[in-house]
């Protein structure tokens, strides 16, 4: 990363890595599943991993306020903000699917400043920091260059609590009829850095927390993407609609979305006899 070094992004690096070693360690231990919710899954892990990165902050850079997902805020009155996401893709990892990362983001009053997610199943660290641009294992990454939606991979997830409430279902049906297909991996943090790195052409969620988002919005938008809301508008980190692309499919997402808030166009059932000719 030989343009890219930064105050923070080295030691950043080595925390995710750190915190990867040791999630990995469970994994392959298989361990035992706790749960938050009644679908909201932790495990020793998160919590082993989340202790880890928080005492490597502390200990760098003791006056910095940290939000972490197992263990809420901790305000120092900081211009500068850290969100941690420990384990993304805890479900996968309590049944053995090895697709799960690190997240570790910081922001300076109120902007990203940096951004690290690492995958310790591949080995594939993901980097950025503000103005930079976004690298993966130091390698200069950018956006895909698919510019109609229906040549899109596109990825999205579902929340682990309040299901019933969410309307992502009629999303996914709609996005994958207009497309190459929708993914649903279970790492949000993973999802935006495949937009980030070419392999999804958009991702879409909602209600996601700062901690899934942070560190992979950054990186987007440095691999030269857009990020906003669902109706076009600036993401903001607490906001409840994530919507990421290469920038080019971002207006046709948008359309989309709004045709199905608005209930035109939507796809119907098909007849059963329909689909068993
Ligand atoms: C979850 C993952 C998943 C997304 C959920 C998140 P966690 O994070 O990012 O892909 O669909 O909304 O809560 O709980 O595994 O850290
Ligand atoms: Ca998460
Ligand atoms: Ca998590």
């Amino acid at each position: 990363m030989s343009d890219q070094s930064t105050e923070f992004l080295p030691t950043m690096t080595e925390i995710a890595r750190e915190a990867g070693a040791l999630v990995m360690e469970y994994f392959h231990q298989r361990v035992k599943v706790e749960y938050k919710g009644e679908v909201d899954l932790v495990t020793v892990a998160d919590r082993k991993s989340e202790a880890l990165i928080l005492e490597r902050i502390r200990r760098h850079w003791p006056s910095h306020d940290i939000l972490g997902e197992e263990g809420g805020l901790h305000d120092q009155g900081s211009d500068y903000r850290w969100y941690v996401d420990p384990l993304d893709g805890t479900t996968n990892f309590a049944h053995g699917f090895p697709v799960f990362c690190i997240s570790l983001a910081l922001e300076y009053k109120g902007r990203s400043v940096a951004g690290v997610v690492y995958d310790p199943t591949r080995d594939e660290l993901f980097a950025a920091e503000q103005g930079s641009g976004a690298y993966l294992n130091q390698q200069r990454i950018e956006v895909s260059k698919t510019a109609n939606l229906a040549e899109c991979l596109a990825a999205t997830g579902f929340p682990s609590h309040k299901r019933h409430k969410n309307p992502n279902i009629f999303f996914y049906h709609q996005i994958t009829l207009r497309t190459h297909g929708v993914r649903r991996a279970g790492s949000a943090a993973l999802d935006l850095c495949c937009v980030a790195c070419g392999r999804f052409d958009a991702f879409w969620e909602f209600n996601l927390n700062p901690w899934d988002t942070a560190a992979g919005v950054l990186l987007v938008e440095e691999a030269g993407g857009q990020v906003s809301d669902f109706r076009g508008g600036p993401f903001q980190i607490n906001s409840r609609e994530t919507l990421a692309s290469n920038g080019l499919v971002h207006p046709a997402m948008l359309a989309e979305f709004g045709a199905i808030f608005s209930g035109r166009g939507l796809e119907e059932l098909p007849d059963p006899r329909a689909y068993r000719s």
